[in-house]
C-alpha cells in the first residue's frame, strides 16, 4: 500500500494549472473544495484546527513510561518523519519534473533543460516550468543540512552535555522501546534508495538477532537494512509498489541520468569526460574487513566469505551499471560547459548536497550527529534493534560512500568549482 494519502501527491507541474485558482483548487465529483468548502449559506468555515488535522496529529503521540524525557523523544521522531515526508514530496516533484522534461521533443527539452537561472534582479523570476523544481531541491538540501541537525540536539548534543536530554532518564525507559530501532525509518530508506543507494540496502550487514528474535521467534544472522524482517510494516514504505507516487520517487537517481543522457547529443566537440567513478576492489575490501572486525577475532569465517560473495556480486552489477552511465556521463559533461548555472544545473547540485549532508562520514552529516547522539546516551554502543554503534560506524563510513547519488554528474560538478562541496 503506498505510504501517502492519494491527496498529497495531488499536484500539477503546469504552470497554466497552477496559475489558474479554480483549476488550482482540489475539488470532489461534484465540483465542490475538499477543504473548506461553503455552507449552505455560503459562509467559509475552515479553522486552523481542522486545516491541520490537530486533532489527529497531537493525539499521534503513545509513551511507554511515564518518565517525562520521553516525551520529547517521541515528538523529535515524529519531527524526522515529517521533515522525510516532505524531502520525499519534494524528490517527488523533481522526479515529475524530470519526467515531464523526457516526454517533450528534442527542441522543448533542450531549451528547458538549457534554461539558465535567472539573475537576483530579473523579476520574472525562473521558468515557470522549473519553480517547483527549484524551490524543492533547495527545500531538500535546507532539510537535511539545516533543519535534521538542529533538531537532533533535543536529544542531546552529544558532547558529554545532557542539557537537553537526560542519558540518565533515558536509560529508565530506553528498555521498553526493544525491538523497535530508528534503523527501521523506512521513510528514509527510501530517501536512500532515491539517492542511489538501493544495492547497498540488499547486503547481509546488519546483525539481526534481536529483530529475529523478536519478530519470527528464531534468530537470525546478518541481515541486510532494507529486509522485509527488519522494516516490518515499513517495508511498503521503503520498497513501494510499482507505479505508485512513492516507486516514483525511490526511481529518482535513474530518472536523473536519463535526462543527463539526453543531453549526451549536446557535447560534441567537447573532450572526452573522464570515465564514471567505479566501484573499486579496495573499498569492498575495506567494507569485508570491517565486517570482520566487527564479528571479532574468534568469529567463524563463513559469515564473511557469504557476505564477501554477496558484495562481489553487488558491485558487479553496480559497476555495470555505471559503465551503462557512459552517455549520461557525457551529458553531464554537455551540462556543466554549456549551461553551467541552468535551472537543471542547480536542481542535480542541491541533491548531491543533500545526500553528503545525510551520509557523509565525517561533519555535521544527519548520520555523523545521529552517531555522537548514539555514543553520548548509549555508552556500551548496544542498539535497541540490536545492531549498535558497530553497524552504525560500518554503514556510515565503509557502506554508503560506495553508492553516491548521480554518480555519473557529482564529482564533474565538484570539479567546476574551487570549493569542491559547493558551485553557488
Ligand atoms: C537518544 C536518541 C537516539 C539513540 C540512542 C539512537 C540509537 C540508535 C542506534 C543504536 C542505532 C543502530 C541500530 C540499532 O541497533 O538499533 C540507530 C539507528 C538509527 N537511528 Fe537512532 N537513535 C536516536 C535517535 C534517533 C533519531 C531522533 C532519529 C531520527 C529519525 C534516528 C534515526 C535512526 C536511523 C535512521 C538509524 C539507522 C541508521 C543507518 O542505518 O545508518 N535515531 N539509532
Amino acid at each position: 500500500m503506498p505510504a501517502f494519502s492519494a491527496a498529497w501527491w495531488d499536484v500539477s507541474l503546469d504552470p497554466s494549472v497552477r496559475a489558474d485558482s479554480h483549476a488550482a483548487e482540489r475539488r470532489d465529483a461534484t465540483n465542490q473544495p475538499f477543504v473548506n468548502p461553503p455552507t449552505d449559506d455560503g459562509r467559509l468555515g475552515l479553522t486552523y484546527e481542522r486545516y491541520l488535522h490537530l486533532d489527529r496529529l497531537l493525539d499521534a503521540q503513545e509513551p511507554a513510561s511515564r518518565v517525562p524525557d520521553e516525551r520529547v523523544f517521541v515528538l523529535t521522531h515524529q519531527l524526522f518523519e515529517l521533515a522525510f515526508k516532505q524531502i520525499l514530496f519534494d524528490l517527488g516533484v523533481i522526479v515529475r519534473t524530470f519526467e515531464s522534461l523526457l516526454a517533450m521533443d528534442d527542441d522543448a527539452f533542450r531549451r528547458l533543460a538549457l534554461a539558465p537561472l535567472p539573475r537576483a534582479a530579473d523579476a520574472d523570476g525562473p521558468e515557470p516550468f522549473w519553480r517547483p523544481a527549484l524551490t524543492a531541491a533547495a527545500r531538500v538540501r535546507h532539510i537535511v543540512r539545516r533543519i535534521l541537525p538542529a533538531v537532533m540536539p533535543l536529544m542531546g548534543r552529544g558532547d558529554d552535555d545532557d542539557v537537553l536530554f537526560s542519558t540518565l532518564e533515558f536509560g529508565l525507559f530506553r528498555a521498553f522501546l526493544t525491538p523497535s530501532s530508528g534503523f527501521q525509518a523506512a521513510s528514509l530508506r527510501l530517501i536512500q534508495r532515491a539517492l542511489g543507494k538501493t544495492p547497498a540496502l540488499a547486503l547481509d550487514l546488519y546483525p539481526g538477532d534481536v529483530f529475529g528474535h523478536n519478530y519470527t521467534g528464531c534468530p537470525v544472522g546478518h541481515v541486510a537494512p532494507g529486509s522485509p524482517l527488519i522494516l516490518g510494516e515499513g517495508y511498503a514504505r521503503a520498497f513501494p509498489p510499482d507505479g505508485s507516487d512513492e516507486a516514483r520517487v525511490a526511481a529518482f537517481d535513474a530518472v536523473a541520468h536519463a535526462v543527463l543522457t539526453r543531453l549526451a547529443p549536446l557535447a560534441d566537440g567537447l573532450p572526452t569526460p573522464p570515465p564514471t567513478p567505479r566501484l573499486s576492489d579496495p573499498d569492498a575490501e575495506r567494507l569485508v574487513a570491517r565486517f570482520r572486525a566487527t564479528l571479532g577475532p574468534d568469529a567463524d569465517e563463513a559469515p564473511v566469505h557469504r557476505f564477501a560473495a554477496e558484495l562481489s556480486d553487488a558491485a558487479a552489477a553496480e559497476n555495470r551499471r555505471r559503465d551503462a552511465l557512459a552517455p549520461a556521463r557525457v551529458g553531464a559533461q554537455a551540462l556543466l560547459a554549456r549551461a553551467p548555472r541552468s535551472c537543471l544545473a542547480f536542481v542535480l547540485d542541491r541533491i548531491v548536497a543533500a545526500d553528503v549532508a545525510l551520509h557523509a562520514p565525517d561533519g555535521d552529516s544527519f548520520l555523523t550527529v545521529h552517531r555522537k547522539t548514539v555514543r553520548q546516551h548509549v555508552p556500551d554502543g548496544s542498539g535497541t534493534g540490536g545492531g549498535g554503534m558497530p553497524y552504525l560506524v560500518t554503514s556510515q563510513r565503509f557502506l554508503f560512500p560506495l553508492f553516491p547519488a548521480l554518480v555519473a554528474y557529482a564529482d564533474l560538478a565538484a570539479m567546476l568549482s574551487e570549493d569542491a562541496a559547493e558551485r553557488w
